[in-house]
């Protein structure tokens, strides 16, 4: 497990919505006055989804946040499944973030083509100032999946096979997730503790695979939690 992990541990996913929420915002203002910019990378899922509902009642200078997404399921773009959709419903569609800041993975493209095209805007963005993650019960993050191999110094990968549906995603590489100031996995329900445990115990999986030089900070639900 990564060294420095900060595990907060809470009763529900709405305080853990509301603890991210804060840490982002507080993110935000550090980053603004710092360089003037908020570069923030998405995650799919459902506690997430609470995160951007938060979010999206801030009062924060918006055109200085630059928004792109860990992973997108390559479906078409207005399909209900897309992290895209969730994140615009949810979030960008109701703040004042110019349309130009916005990076959405083109996963309509096919794994191959949208993950080529994502490279170049990931190059660009690096270092992330923030990263939202969630973790899967096999122990997957973003669409990173276990027993997936991929190239290491990719910054994007194309993703086929994935056990969790659609098969085919579009992933941000666990390298360049890990190139961010800061980075914060939202965990919540029963069905993770499993994962946690083996990611506590030190087995090699993609959640451990994510290693900022920072403290990361994990918020998890009592349920999902393994001591
Ligand atoms: C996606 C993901 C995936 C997700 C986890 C946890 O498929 O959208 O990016 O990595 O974050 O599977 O999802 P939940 O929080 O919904 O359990």
């Amino acid at each position: 497990m990564q060294h420095n992990s900060r595990w907060h541990i809470m009763e529900t996913a709405g305080q853990i919505a509301l603890a991210a929420y804060q840490q982002i915002i507080e993110s935000a203002e550090q980053a603004i006055t710092e360089h003037s910019a908020f570069k923030l990378v998405l995650a799919g899922g459902s506690t997430p989804e609470k995160v951007y509902r938060l979010l999206a009642q801030a009062d924060t200078d918006w055109s200085k946040w630059f928004i792109y997404y860990g992973d997108e399921r390559c479906l078409p773009v207005d399909h209900a499944d897309r992290n895209s959709l969730m994140a615009t419903q949810a979030f960008l569609e109701k703040v004042a973030i110019p349309d130009a800041h916005i990076f959405t993975i083109p996963a309509e493209l096919g794994p191959e083509q949208a993950a080529k095209k994502y490279q170049p805007v990931v190059a660009s963005a690096l270092p992330f100032d923030m990263v939202l993650l969630g973790m899967g019960e096999d122990g997957h993050t973003a669409s990173l999946f276990p027993g997936h191999q991929h190239q290491e110094d990719e910054l994007a990968h194309a993703v086929y096979n994935s056990p969790k549906p659609p098969p085919e995603r579009v992933s941000i590489s666990a390298k360049a997730l890990s190139n961010t100031q800061q980075l914060i996995f939202l965990i919540t329900g029963a069905n993770k503790q499993e994962a946690v445990k083996n990611w506590r115990s030190g087995q090699v999986l993609p959640v451990a695979a994510i290693a900022p030089k920072s403290p990361i900070d994990i918020y998890i639900d009592k349920a999902a939690y393994y001591p």
